[in-house]
């Protein structure tokens, strides 16, 4: 009879006769599908699996923390984690073109996680989250591509690593109920879907510390009013972006000469197609007012109200 209790111990005996006494290397984002990989693989193989958390330097607030405490801490798991912020905005440094910014951060990633394992040896496997739908949409893809996307899938050639994906036979619901199965914490297992990227295509245009600093601020304050509204779970996705643009505006008795800040929350099944999420107005309210009272360098809040497509979800 098939249950996820069956199903965990049946992966764990595969993994460890497959991988027996040697090592295996997880690219951990914290993301929901590399969370459960990598909690699984631990369950079978204990310190044998070492995960590397590349912090790029484009996560959201408190995310490199909570990764850390929850993995290393939490689950006792050895995680490397990767200082990488310099690197990643020194060669962003000037660069406003939003594919251009994809391809950079894509390939530093690559960059880095290559210079890491080079530098550890010694592993023969690398795991990684690959889901059901991953491998169906690879296989049809035909249409041009509207973005460059990017997860750990182009390694370099000269890495000659054994893959693990023993998530290759799921949907995205079953993965959730693995994770949480697995004692894997529920702000992880329902966590939104975060890009690859990172905020570097939520300030739109050049990307600069000031301008980081205002969309992770603002991503923070609409996080904590989504979930303090009960909305966490309704809508798929929700943060904020930073346009190139600023206004005139007013505050105490003086003229400010600011920049707008754009709030985007969708409903979706897949990210495929998406439809702009109704977040009651007074939330909204809650939302603008400490938007412009609390992140500096603000004096107006725009609401995204277009579905995908003809918009994207991401600005970038
Ligand atoms: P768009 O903007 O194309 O986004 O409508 C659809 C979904 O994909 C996410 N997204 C990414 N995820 N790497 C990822 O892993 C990427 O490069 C990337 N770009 C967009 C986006 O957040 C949304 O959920």
């Amino acid at each position: 009879e098939w249950s996820m209790e069956n199903y965990i111990e049946i992966e764990i005996e595969k993994i460890r006769n497959e991988v027996g006494d040697r090592k295996v290397l997880c690219a951990l984002s914290g993301g929901v599908d590399s969370s459960v990989v990598a909690v699984l693989i631990h369950k079978a193989i204990g310190d044998q699996l070492t995960c590397m958390f590349v912090d790029h330097g484009l996560l959201r607030k408190g995310e490199a923390e909570s990764v850390m405490k929850t993995f290393a801490d939490g689950f006792n798991m050895n995680v490397i984690k990767i200082d990488a912020q310099d690197r990643f905005l020194s060669k962003l440094k000037g660069i406003s073109d939003p594919e251009q910014k994809r391809k950079i951060i894509g390939n530093e990633f690559i960059y880095v996680f290559d210079d890491e394992a080079k530098r550890l040896e010694g592993f023969d496997f690398l795991a990684q989250g690959t889901l059901y739908t991953d491998i169906i949409e690879s296989g049809t893809a035909t249409a041009q591509t509207i973005k460059s996307h990017h997860n750990v899938g182009g390694l370099p050639e000269d890495m000659e690593f054994t893959l693990i994906e023993p998530l290759n036979t799921l949907f995205k619901d079953e993965v959730r109920a693995l994770g949480s199965e697995l004692g894997i914490p529920d702000d992880i297992v329902w966590r939104q879907p975060f890009p690859g990227p990172g905020l570097g295509i939520r300030v739109l245009g050049e990307i600069t510390d000031e301008k980081l600093e205002i969309v992770r601020e603002s991503d923070w304050i609409l996080r904590e009013e989504i979930k303090k509204a009960g909305l966490d779970r309704d809508i798929w996705q929700y943060f904020t972006v930073l346009p190139d643009i600023r206004s005139v505006g007013v505050m105490g008795d003086a003229r400010t000469y600011d920049y707008a800040i754009g709030i985007r929350a969708v409903t979706s099944i897949d990210g495929m197609t998406s439809d702009w999420a109704r977040i009651p107005w007074d939330v909204l309210e809650k939302i603008s007012v400490r938007l412009v009272n609390e992140v500096n360098s603000i004096n107006r809040v725009l609401y995204d109200v277009t579905s995908k497509p003809p918009s994207t979800i991401e600005w970038e």
